[in-house]
């Protein structure tokens, strides 16, 4: 038998006994689940848990609030990753965010390799050629296909190869059709391909590289992964899919790789206009987006991003009043409704 002590309504168990405390554990687990399920299983008591444990929320809120507010502040002191001469990759680098975090990771003297697709039109050469005027050493631009698996191998293979380590990998490249269901369907699978493959494939071969530095997996969701915005049904599919695989490969890479995930509102690039919108399948906006949603510049909103990432940021949503959006879609799914009946620009899509 074992050694039981009553001590403030706690029952004490001799660590002796470990399997007997198992056990007891295991037996007080099981009564209490039986209590909370008899609760679901009622619609009344269902819902009066529910609001008694948002209640408790609300109450625990302004402590996390201040709490929040001291992680913030405490941020701005914290030891920066210092990135000269460390090796980033990146994807989707000849235009929009990816060409900005480019020029942002070479003023802090990275050496870099991007990435974009061969296309006539490409800029992926005149980045390189910024990027090393802003101080990168050295610049490797590859045109590469992101959905494509081989291609990704050889991008992170190459990167290696050329710079002998890497520290951050940023998976970035992504189109955003707009979809209906007027459209053929079948025309949307590079959505899938490119957004999620895209980033997954070279994660994949980059991460025994990434062990080696301690090193740093940025992906680029999107706010649309959670709040699933009208007509952006594949978009954010794909987005959210990433938030999935990236929140569960960070329980098998860290702490040895940090992974911070990107959710961003609507960023001044090519990919809210409408002159960019359709990318060949599915839906053009008739305006921008900017003309009728807020937004947020691109170069605020990359500094504050690759920021987040050098302080360790393991998640970063600009502009940041989108997590208060967050909280409503879970806590009250009509107001989020009526928020993008009200402003989505319905009436600017064919
Ligand atoms: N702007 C926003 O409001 C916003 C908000 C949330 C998330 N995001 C995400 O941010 C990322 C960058 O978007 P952006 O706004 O900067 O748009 P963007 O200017 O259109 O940039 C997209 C980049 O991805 C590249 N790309 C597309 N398909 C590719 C493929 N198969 N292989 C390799 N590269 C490919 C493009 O290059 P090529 O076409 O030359 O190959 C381009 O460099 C995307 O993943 C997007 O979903 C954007």
């Amino acid at each position: 038998m074992f050694n039981v002590q009553p001590t403030a309504g706690f029952v004490w168990i001799n660590p002796r006994d470990f399997h007997a405390t198992l056990k007891i554990q295991v037996r007080f687990k099981k009564l209490d689940l039986n209590m909370y399920e008899a609760y679901f299983n009622n619609r009344f008591t269902n819902t009066l848990v529910f609001y008694v444990v948002l209640l408790l929320l609300i109450l625990v809120s302004p402590f996390l609030f201040v709490w929040e507010i001291v992680n913030s502040v405490r941020s701005c002191f914290l030891h920066k990753e210092n990135m000269s001469g460390k090796v980033v990759l990146i994807t989707g680098a000849s235009s929009g965010l990816g060409e900005l975090m480019a020029y942002e990771y070479a003023k802090l003297g990275a050496y870099l390799a991007i990435i974009a697709r061969k296309k006539p039109e490409s800029r992926l050469e005149q980045v390189a050629h910024r990027a090393r005027e802003l101080g990168s050493p050295d610049v490797l631009f590859m045109y590469a296909d992101v959905s494509n698996v081989n291609e990704c191998r050889m991008i992170v293979d190459n990167t290696v190869e050329r710079f002998g380590r890497l520290d951050h990998l940023v998976c970035n490249a992504g189109i955003s059709p707009l979809y209906s269901i007027n459209n053929d369907v079948t025309k949307f699978e590079p959505v899938i391909d490119i957004n999620f493959w895209g980033s997954v494939y070279p994660t994949h071969f980059a991460i025994p590289h990434l062990m080696k530095t301690n090193g740093k997996i940025i992906v680029n969701s999107s706010a649309a992964g959670v709040l699933n915005p009208p007509r952006g049904g594949l978009y954010s599919a794909s987005k959210a899919a990433l938030i999935s695989f990236y929140e569960s490969l960070r329980f098998e890479v860290s702490p040895r790789i940090t992974i911070t995930i990107l959710t961003l509102g609507y960023i001044q690039t090519n990919i809210i206009t409408a002159k960019y919108s359709s990318n060949g399948v599915g839906i053009r906006l008739r305006k921008d987006m900017k003309d009728v949603v807020p937004t947020m510049e691109a170069e605020p909103c990359v500094k504050a991003v690759v920021d987040g990432i050098c302080e360790g940021a393991t998640s970063i949503t600009e502009p940041r009043f989108i997590k208060v959006l967050f909280l409503i879609k879970y806590l009250f799914p009509q107001l989020h409704q009526f928020f993008f009946n009200m402003y989505f620009p319905s009436k600017n899509r064919n």
